[in-house]
Parts: structure tokens; sequence; C-alpha cells
């Protein structure tokens, strides 16, 4: 028999039921108060219906084992729930004020610079879910909101992964779920605990925010979506001859067919978002066409993307792509002192081949200047850097997509330093200690601060000693 739905005016463990805000295929949603919680609350509830579909309560079962283990500013906060022992299961959780990305879906295609800052949002919240070991599996615009404060906030974690829980919606049946345009290729044949499924959806929204079209159509046929395992999306220039490049070579590289050609994280994705003039050009920037036939026929009859469940966990996967910013000094050159950074840089790329290394410099101003002769130099002075600074970089050897160049220019090194790493999501700093101890006492030490107040790990390295004692500080 079918349970009775709620009803206003009602109380549940103290609950109080106000007005319903959603009806969804699986689940409710309601506006809810509480003597003892001031913030605007939801409660979600399963819809039973007539007969209960048991995917509907896997979900739901899912959702009030992940919600709860979440944290932080991407998610909204977990209140209270009430398990499948009880008369009628819920979830309470914070209440997101405002729309969810699927309001905006009436004003496609947006300015580009628009779509790319939504995407750099989207991509950092999911960084964030991913780091927390859960893969969304079904990202798209009706499960993204944003906070006043501008961070997106991911809801609804009926379909997900918990790496460290066990996964009922894998266990128990064997369609796969998730909303058909956004879903992975992987996705589709099963797999679900790969992150980077997520990055492929963020691709299709991108696509989609970008040219007003999907990438993979609207086909909800299990044959219609399989497609997307062989045939590739038309390149969004075709559609819009203005497109940058470097947005289709990000949208693309998203949409990748196999996990492995993908971005590896979402921090990297972010990263690329957030540094358009860094952005790595590959043959995918300038495509004009789609793949032609007996490329599609050749993926289509030799596909190699299997379903795979022995990868390694989320987190060590992460570990092995992070982002290393290398802080280097051309202000004062210290040969002694950048080729240590070299080679510790390179020992580090050797070690963590996923790694990507983000070589700063910054380019200190004097003062403030409105005077275009200086600008003009300081223009000069700017590309200058950064054609040291590859320069640099390209003695360690590495592919040219293994890192980016930075110049910053500001008045305060540590503090241009420290905000690259924060904004950029970097995972460890790599900065060259000031040798000097002169300048260092009438300056301040740029490493020490960078070291004090970094939000990731840093590590500060120092000149090869030819013996000891002679680094000019006189420390041991
Ligand atoms: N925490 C929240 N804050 C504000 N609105 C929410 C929240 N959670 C869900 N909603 C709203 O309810 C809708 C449905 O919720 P969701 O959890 O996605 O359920 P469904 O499984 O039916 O998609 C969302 O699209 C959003 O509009
Ligand atoms: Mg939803």
């Amino acid at each position: 028999m079918a349970r009775p739905e709620l009803v206003p005016g009602e109380v549940l463990d103290g609950f109080l039921v106000e007005e319903q805000v959603h009806r969804g295929g699986m689940a409710t949603l309601w506006r809810v108060s509480h003597p003892d919680h001031p913030q605007p609350m939801l409660m979600k509830v399963p819809r039973f219906g007539d007969s209960p579909d048991p995917a509907a309560i896997v979900s739901f079962e899912m959702e009030q084992m992940i919600l709860p283990r979440l944290s932080g500013i991407h998610v909204p906060k977990f209140i209270a729930l009430g398990d499948f022992s009880t008369p009628q299961p819920y979830i309470v959780m914070e209440r997101i004020p405002g729309d969810t990305l699927y309001k905006r879906l009436a004003d496609l295609p947006l300015p580009y610079e628009e779509a790319v800052g939504i995407g750099l949002k989207i991509a950092t919240a999911l960084d964030d879910l991913h780091r927390q070991s859960v893969v969304h599996l079904d990202i798209k615009p009706s499960n993204i909101m944003f906070r006043p404060t501008g961070e997106a906030v991911l809801i609804d974690y009926g379909l997900s992964h918990h790496d460290h829980l066990p996964d009922l919606m894998q266990e128990e049946f064997r369609v796969p779920f998730g909303t058909a345009p956004y879903m992975a290729p992987e996705q589709l044949l099963g797999t679900r605990n790969d992150p980077r499924s997520d990055l492929f959806a963020l691709g299709v929204l991108l696509y989609f925010f970008t040219t007003g079209e999907r990438p993979f159509g609207e086909s909800e046929t299990l044959s219609g979506m399989r497609r997307r395992l062989w045939k590739d999306p038309v390149p969004p220039r075709r559609l819009r001859p203005d497109y940058p490049p470097w947005l289709q070579e990000i949208v693309l590289h998203c949409l990748e067919v196999q996990p492995a050609w993908r971005y590896p994280s979402a921090r990297q994705l972010a990263f690329d978002l957030g540094n358009p003039d860094q952005v790595k050009m590959t043959a995918r920037a300038e495509r004009l066409k789609r793949d032609g036939l007996a490329t599609v026929l050749r993926r289509r009859f030799n596909n190699e993307l299997m379903a795979s469940r022995s990868r390694p966990d989320i987190a060590s996967h992460l570990a092995q792509v992070p982002i290393i910013a290398v802080a280097i000094n051309l202000d004062d050159a210290n040969e002694a002192l950048n080729e240590a950074l070299r080679t510790e840089a390179a020992r580090i790329a050797k070690a963590v081949p996923g790694a990507r290394l983000a070589c700063v410099n910054v380019l200190k101003l004097a003062r403030l200047t409105v005077d275009h002769a200086l600008n003009e130099e300081g223009h000069n002075k700017h590309v200058g850097r950064l054609a040291e600074l590859k320069n640099w970089a390209r003695t360690l050897g590495l592919g040219d997509e293994s890192f980016t160049v930075h110049v910053i220019e500001a008045f305060d090194p540590a503090n241009a330093i420290l905000e690259f790493a924060s904004s950029n999501l970097v995972d460890h700093v790599l900065i060259g200690a000031r040798e000097n101890s002169f300048r260092k006492t009438v300056l301040g030490s740029v490493s020490a601060k960078v070291a004090a107040e970094a939000p990731c790990s840093v590590t500060v390295v120092r000149p090869t000693r030819r013996r000891a004692g002679q680094d000019g500080e006189g420390r041991p």
C-alpha cells in the first residue's frame, strides 16, 4: 500500500513540515523548521507511490549514508535523518537559497567568460568532493546550486559512489544509473568508482552552456547513449566560429571516451579553466570536423573501454596527479639556488610523473604607475620573464603538457605566491630560501612567510652546499 505523503503542518521528530518545494521521480522535498535549528532547512523523503521502486529506496539509503559523511562549503550541511526502521525515512539538510543551474538553460548559450567561471566553480567543488572519496555520478544543472558567496554546492547524492562504503547501487542493480545526456561512457558500462566520470559530465555541461547544444543529444535509449562510446561530438568551433580554441581544448579533453585521456583530476581541470592563457593546445583545439568514418568504425569494433572495477582507490589516484608550484626568483638571480630548485623540481617530476608543475615568478612592481611608457616597459618585462621561465622549465626535460609558466605582477611576492597557491588549489610549493642574510633581515624572507602561511605543504630549497657553513647563514 502507498505510504501517505507528508502533509504541511505535520511534525516529524520535532521538524515542522511546511511547503513542498520539489516533487521528483524518486523523492519529494519540503521546507521544514525546528526550534533547535535556526537555519533554513529542507527535508527530503523518498517517493514510494503505489508500488515501491527498489531503485528509489536503495538510492535514498545511499544518500543517507553519504551526506552525513560529507563536509565543507560545497555540499549542503547534513542535519538529521530518519532511517528505514522508522515509519517515515527522511533526510534533513541545509537549504541553499536561490535556484539550481537548471534555471539558466533558458539563457544558453552563455557568454564564454561566464560559462568558464561557472565551470571553474563546479570543478573546484568536484575536487573537494573527490578528495572526500566520493564520485557524484549525476552532475547536471539541476543538481548544482551556488551559495550567496559564489561557491558551487553539489546536491543530490542518490546515485553517488563512496569509496569506503558498500555500493548498494552497484550490488543490487545491473542497469547503469545516471542522466542520459551527461553520463560518461564507462558509467554506461557499469563503472561507478572513477572520479573522471564527473569530469565527463562537466564537459557535457560546458559544451551545452557554451554552444546551446548537447554534445550527445538527448537520446535515452541504451543504443542511443552507447554511441558516445565511439562517436565524437561535433567540435564546438563548428557550431560557433568564434569559439576560443583553448576552450574547445578543455571541453574536448573532458569529453574523451577513455577516462585516462581526460584530465586526471578536477583540480587540474580547474587549473586550466582558471588559467586560459596556459592551456596546452593539442589537435583538439583546432578541430572543425568529427573523426572520419574509419576512425569511428575502428573505435566501434575495437573498443578498449571496459568496465573496470580494480582501479586504485580515489585518494591514491589523486595523490599521483598533484599540482606543484615552483616559485623562482629571477630578480637577483642566484644561480646556485635556481640550480637547487631545478634539481628538486626534476626529482619530483620523475618520482610523480602525473604531477603538473606551475612555474611561478613574481615580477615585483616598484610603485603604481599610470604612465604609458612605463606600462609598455612593464609589458615587455612581463613577456621577457615568461620566456625566461619557459627556458628554465624546459631544462627539466618535461613534456610541454606537464608544466605551465606564470608571471605575476605584484608588490608583495610572498602574498602573490600564497594567493596563487590558494586560488589554483596547489598541492605543494617549492620555493628557494633567500641566501643573503642582510637582504633577508631588511626585506623579510619570502620563503619563510610562504612556508608559514601556505594552504598546502611547502619545501624550502637551499643551494647545495659546497662545504658546511658556506651558505652564508651560519646555520648547521
Ligand atoms: N539542499 C538544498 N537546498 C536547496 N534546494 C535543494 C536542496 N536539495 C535539493 N534542492 C532542490 O530540490 C530539487 C530536487 O532535489 P534532489 O536532491 O536533486 O532530488 P531528485 O533526486 O528528485 O533529483 C533540486 O533540483 C533543488 O531544486
Ligand atoms: Mg536531482
